[in-house]
């Protein structure tokens, strides 16, 4: 092993620059160097979008969110949509450039760091021989492979700490407060922050709700004195018979789905239902900023340093996943396959429902 290069892709999540400091730090260690390719896998194609890394470099940049090398969530290189002149669009495989150039440059090892979308985008240059090893990355935890991904305690905490100032307006006012939160089809984000954060009602991708149930518990509380109500809602959450709110139909070299607007339809719903005065916000991308939590910064340093105990051992193709209290590597093509979610018969839904949250099914 000589030479690596490691990349970010896919949305931002606090810890990313602590994936980069530990693979740069127990690389240079080996007596390896590092290369960090910018913009996802720009820096593969284009020789100004590369930069070489050193422990000099990466000085002091573990508690800083966002990532020093930049991400892109368009632009599936085996799938990239470009146009001519005349503006026609049309579909290309530009994987065989990017790894002509890894080849090139004497690359022995690419260190991809994203989630689902990038991991398996790493998983088809793997395929084509390029030796991958995926790191995952997501504020949404939903990678079933690991335990937990890193990005998510910091956005669990910004979740909490904007439900806990909530409470107080939302009392002042009387007034239901709904807080639509990230998570794409998992609720992971709604139900630790929900929890944590005092919410009256809690609706995730995992149980489609049912408003009658909702407006129900929010009339209860008031039945008991308690004139406010907190409502947060996954941004995957839909409505019984009802289907996603997705906001990014046809934005382009998007592949998946842009969710968003479910916070505001719940809240109209209340408002038509009940007629209480209702007020509904996004977190939106609040929740992917700032610096990454000191349980985010442990885990995406052993991350990092993981990743390159596996260049070392030769184990390619494969994702360093948590099983705590070890690390372990996972073929990429298992860490792919299935998104995590929530276990409805698991202690958090019970202590939820034991507690009196709503999570918006009928009783
Ligand atoms: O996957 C992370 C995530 O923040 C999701 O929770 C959210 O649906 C999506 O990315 C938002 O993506 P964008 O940055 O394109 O708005």
């Amino acid at each position: 092993m000589r030479k690596i290069v490691i990349s970010t892709g896919g949305g931002d999540a606090p810890g990313l620059n602590a994936v980069i400091f530990a693979v740069v730090n127990s690389a240079t260690r080996r007596g390896w160097e590092v290369y960090g390719s910018r913009q996802g896998y720009k820096g593969l194609l284009d020789h100004d979008y590369l930069v070489r890394l050193t422990p000099e470099d990466v000085e002091g940049i573990t508690p800083t969110g966002g990532t020093i090398l930049g991400s892109t969530n368009k632009g599936n290189p085996f799938h990239m949509p470009v146009h001519n002149l005349a503006g026609e669009k049309s579909i290309i495989d530009i994987s065989d450039k990017i790894l002509d150039n890894f080849n090139r440059l004497g690359f022995d090892c690419h260190i991809a760091v994203g989630g689902d979308g990038s991991l398996e985008i790493a998983h088809n240059f793997a395929q084509k021989g390029m030796p991958v090893i995926g790191v995952p990355k997501t504020i949404d935890n939903d990678l079933e492979a690991t335990d937990r991904t890193f990005g998510f305690d910091t956005a669990v905490a910004t979740a909490t700490e904007a439900l806990d100032k909530l409470h107080s307006t939302a009392k002042s006012h009387d007034r239901v407060m709904v807080v639509e939160v990230m998570g794409r089809e998992s609720g992971w984000i709604a139900l630790y922050s929900g929890i944590s954060g005092g919410a009256d009602v809690i609706l995730i991708p995992e149980i489609p709700f049912n408003m009658d149930a909702v407006c129900k518990k929010i009339t209860e509380n008031e039945l008991h004195d308690k004139d406010y109500s907190i409502v947060v809602v996954a941004e995957g959450a839909k409505a019984e018979g009802g289907t996603v709110i997705d906001r990014g139909k046809g934005e382009e070299g998007r592949e998946e789905v842009v969710l968003g607007g479910i916070g505001e339809w719940v809240a109209n719903e209340i408002r038509q239902c009940i007629g209480k005065d209702t007020r509904s916000l996004v977190l939106g991308h609040l929740q992917r900023g700032g610096s990454p939590t000191t349980y985010d910064r442990l885990l995406a340093l052993r991350f990092g340093a993981a990743a390159v105990r596996m260049a070392d051992a030769g184990v390619f193709d494969h994702m360093v996943a948590s099983m705590p209290p070890k690390m372990i590597s996972v073929p990429l093509e298992d860490a792919i396959r299935t998104r995590k979610k929530i276990d409805l018969n698991g202690d958090k839904v019970l202590t939820a429902r034991e507690i009196g949250i709503c999570l918006g099914d009928v009783d």
